[in-house]
């Protein structure tokens, strides 16, 4: 399995996990750091809606608790036309991305397209003193 299938699995399983009972639509995103390691995230939302955590959310955490910094390719999985990342969750990405980041966006069936951060967040706010 290439790197990428591989990527689109993990996506696709933990979307399986979200916790989305306001909206229904199940998200899951998966993480590759430039050293081959994965780490996953789903939708968890809340009652009080704003408190939800997008899937980017839980993966971006998951793969800091675990000592890494930096995010070669991602893939974000729904099962939508194009679930592209919400705003909020695209600085995430910025923030962690290696400056060739590639953001993959799948449906149930496969990837349906792929963007660079810099087409996600063009002129994208980031200090110049931030720490790697
Ligand atoms: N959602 C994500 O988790 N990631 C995205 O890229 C798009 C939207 C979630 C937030 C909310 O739980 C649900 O999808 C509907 O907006």
């Amino acid at each position: 399995m290439s790197d990428l299938n591989a990527l689109f699995e993990a996506a696709k399983a933990v979307r399986e996990k979200a916790y989305a009972p306001y909206s229904n639509f199940l998200v899951g995103a998966a993480l590759r750091t430039p050293d081959g390691e994965v780490f996953t995230g789903c939708n968890v939302e809340n009652a009080s809606y704003p408190v939800s955590v997008c899937a980017e959310g839980g993966a971006v955490s998951a793969m800091i608790a675990a000592g890494h910094r930096k995010i070669a390719e991602a893939v974000v999985i729904g099962d939508a036309a194009l679930c592209t990342p919400c705003g909020m969750c695209r600085q995430r990405l910025k923030e962690f991305g290696t400056d060739d980041l590639i953001v993959h966006v799948a449906d149930l069936n496969g990837i349906r397209r792929s963007f660079s951060m810099d087409e996600l967040l063009p002129a994208a706010f980031e200090l110049e003193d931030k720490k790697d």
